[in-house]
C-alpha cells in the first residue's frame, strides 16, 4: 500500500526551500572568489548569461520531472523510462508488441549518479560548513581583534583547519543540525525552517550590503564588480562561469527533482523556477558587492582565492567600524546559507532510501547522516594530517571530491536531465505537466528548444573541455 506523499504547505514554502537549496556556500564563499580571480565584472556578465540560458531551463526541467512523478531522483527516471528493450526482457514483458526501434537507455542510472553526487558533495560541504560555525564563535569571542593584517588572519585559519579534533567536532555539529531538520519531514522540518532561515538570511545580507556601500572607498569595489573589462575574458572564464552556474543552482543531482516531487498539481512551476533563479542570482551579486566594497575599502586584493572569506574578511572586519557586529553577522549568514543547502542534499539521498528501499525516514536520516559524517572525516583531515596525501590527479581527498563532482558529475547529471526531458520523456509531455498549474505557458516553445538543443550542447562543451584538460 502506498503511503500518501507529503506536500509543501504553500507555494512560498516551496520557493523558499528551493531557494534555500540554491543559495549556499556557492554564492557567498565561492562566487566572490571565483569572480575575483576571473576578472570581476566580465565574469559576472557571462555567469548571468549562463544562469539565464542554461540554468533556468534545466531548473524548470528538474522541477517538472519531480512533480510529474512524485518520486525521488532514481524513482523519477524509472517511472518514466521507456520499456526496457534488451531483446529478451522486452519480449518477456510485451510478448505481443513490436520491438521498439529506439535504443534503450538505462535512465535510472542517471538518478543513481545524482544520489552518489549528493553523498559526495555533502561529505565535503559539511566540513566547510563546520568552519562557518566555528567562525561565528571566533567572531563572537573577539578573535578577529588580534589580526593586524591578512597574513595573520590567514595563519590563524590555517592552524585551525589543520587541527584534527575541533574541525571534526564542528562538522559533526553541523551534520546534527541538518539531520534534526530533515528528520521532521517536509512541512514540519524543511519548509518550517526555510521559512525562518531564508528571511533571516535576506535581512543579514541587506545589512551587510549597507555597511559595505557606506565604507569610504567603496566605489572601487563597485567598479571592479560591475564595470566589465572584456579584454580579460578567455575561454577559461566562460568555463568557470558555466561550472559555477551549475553548482550554485543545485543543478544536476536531482535536489530540485526531489523538492519538486513534494509539489501538488496546482502550483505554478515556471513562476517558482524563475523566483529561485532570481533569488540565487541576487544573493550572489549582493554578497559579491558587500564583500568587494569592503575588500577594496581596506585596500586588499580581490583575487585571494578560496581563502577570501576566511583569510581576508576577518582582517577586514577588524579594521572597519562596527566590525565586531558585522563579523558575527557575516558568519551567521554563511552558516544559514550552508544549512539550508545541506538539508536539500540530505533530503535527496533520504528520499531515495524512503521511496525505493522503503526505509522509514528516521532510519534513512540517521544512517545516511552517520555515513556522511564518517566520509567527511578524511575531507576534514585533508587540511591537516592528510594534506600531503595525494589520492589521484595530484589531489588530496577533499580536492578530489570537489573536483570530480563539481566538474564532472553535476554537468553530466544536468546533461542527462536535459536529454531525458527533451528527447525521451518529451517536451510535449513536460509542457502538458507544466500547464497543470500554469494554463498558458507562453515560453513553452523557447523552453523546449533550449532543453533539447542549447542546454545539452553547452554542457557537453564544458565536459569535453574539462576532459581535454582545459582547466577551470
Ligand atoms: N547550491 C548550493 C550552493 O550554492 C550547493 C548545492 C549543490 C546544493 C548541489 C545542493 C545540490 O552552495
Amino acid at each position: 500500500m502506498a503511503i500518501k506523499r507529503e506536500h509543501w504547505g504553500s507555494q512560498i514554502g516551496f520557493i523558499l526551500a528551493a531557494s534555500g537549496s540554491a543559495v549556499g556556500l556557492g554564492n557567498i564563499w565561492k562566487f566572490p572568489y571565483v569572480a575575483g580571480s576571473n576578472g570581476g565584472a566580465a565574469f559576472v556578465f557571462i555567469y548571468i548569461a549562463c544562469i539565464v540560458l542554461i540554468g533556468l531551463p534545466i531548473i524548470l526541467a528538474e522541477m517538472v520531472l519531480g512533480r510529474k512523478t512524485q518520486r525521488n531522483v532514481v524513482g523519477a527516471y524509472r517511472s518514466l523510462e521507456k520499456p526496457t528493450h534488451s531483446f529478451i526482457h522486452y519480449h518477456r514483458h510485451f510478448p505481443n508488441k513490436e520491438h521498439p526501434s529506439q535504443p534503450y537507455f538505462p535512465w535510472f542510472l542517471a538518478g543513481g549518479l545524482g544520489v552518489i553526487s549528493g553523498f559526495i558533495i555533502l561529505s565535503f560541504y559539511s566540513v566547510v560548513a563546520g568552519w562557518t560555525l566555528a567562525y561565528i564563535i571566533e567572531a563572537a569571542s573577539g578573535t578577529f581583534t588580534q589580526f593586524l593584517d591578512v597574513d595573520e588572519a590567514g595563519a590563524y585559519f590555517g592552524e585551525f583547519v589543520s587541527k584534527p579534533v575541533m574541525p571534526l567536532l564542528y562538522h559533526g555539529l553541523f551534520m546534527l543540525a541538518s539531520l534534526g531538520i530533515v528528520i521532521k519531514g517536509i512541512q514540519n522540518g524543511i519548509e518550517k525552517w526555510n521559512k525562518i532561515l531564508m528571511p533571516a538570511l535576506f535581512t543579514i545580507l541587506v545589512l551587510l550590503l549597507i555597511r559595505g556601500l557606506t565604507l569610504p572607498g567603496a566605489q572601487e569595489g563597485i567598479a571592479f564588480f560591475l564595470k566589465p573589462d572584456f579584454s580579460v575574458v578567455t575561454w577559461k572564464t566562460v568555463l568557470a562561469a558555466l561550472g559555477q552556474a551549475f553548482f550554485t543552482l543545485s543543478l544536476g543531482m536531482g535536489a530540485l527533482i526531489t523538492y519538486g516531487s513534494y509539489l501538488s498539481k496546482k502550483e505554478n512551476i515556471p513562476h517558482a523556477a524563475f523566483m529561485v533563479v532570481l533569488f540565487d542570482t541576487l544573493v550572489a551579486l549582493v554578497a559579491g558587492l558587500a564583500i568587494f566594497t569592503a575588500v577594496f575599502a581596506m585596500k586588499l586584493s580581490p583575487s585571494a582565492g578560496p581563502g577570501l572569506v576566511f583569510h581576508t574578511l576577518p582582517a577586514v572586519f577588524n579594521q572597519m567600524a562596527g566590525g565586531y557586529f558585522f563579523g558575527i553577522l557575516f558568519f551567521v549568514l554563511l552558516f544559514i546559507a550552508a544549512l539550508t543547502s545541506s538539508v536539500s542534499l540530505l533530503e535527496t539521498i533520504v528520499a531515495y532510501f524512503v521511496d525505493e528501499k522503503k526505509w522509514t525516514r528516521g532510519k534513512a536520516v540517521l544512517l545516511v547522516g552517520g555515513i556522511i559524517f564518517l566520509t567527511g572525516i578524511p575531507a576534514s583531515l585533508s587540511f591537516g594530517s592528510l594534506a600531503g596525501f595525494k589520492i589521484a590527479l595530484g589531489k588530496n581527498y577533499f580536492d578530489l571530491l570537489d573536483h570530480v563532482v563539481s566538474n564532472y558529475f553535476l554537468p553530466l547529471g544536468g546533461l542527462l536531465i536535459a536529454l531525458f526531458v527533451g528527447w525521451s520523456w518529451g517536451i510535449k509531455n513536460a509542457v502538458a505537466e507544466i500547464k497543470n498549474g500554469n494554463k498558458n505557458f507562453p515560453t513553452a516553445n523557447i523552453w523546449g528548444f533550449m532543453i533539447r538543443y542549447i542546454c545539452p550542447l553547452a554542457v557537453a562543451v564544458i565536459l569535453f573541455a574539462k576532459f581535454l584538460g582545459i582547466d577551470f
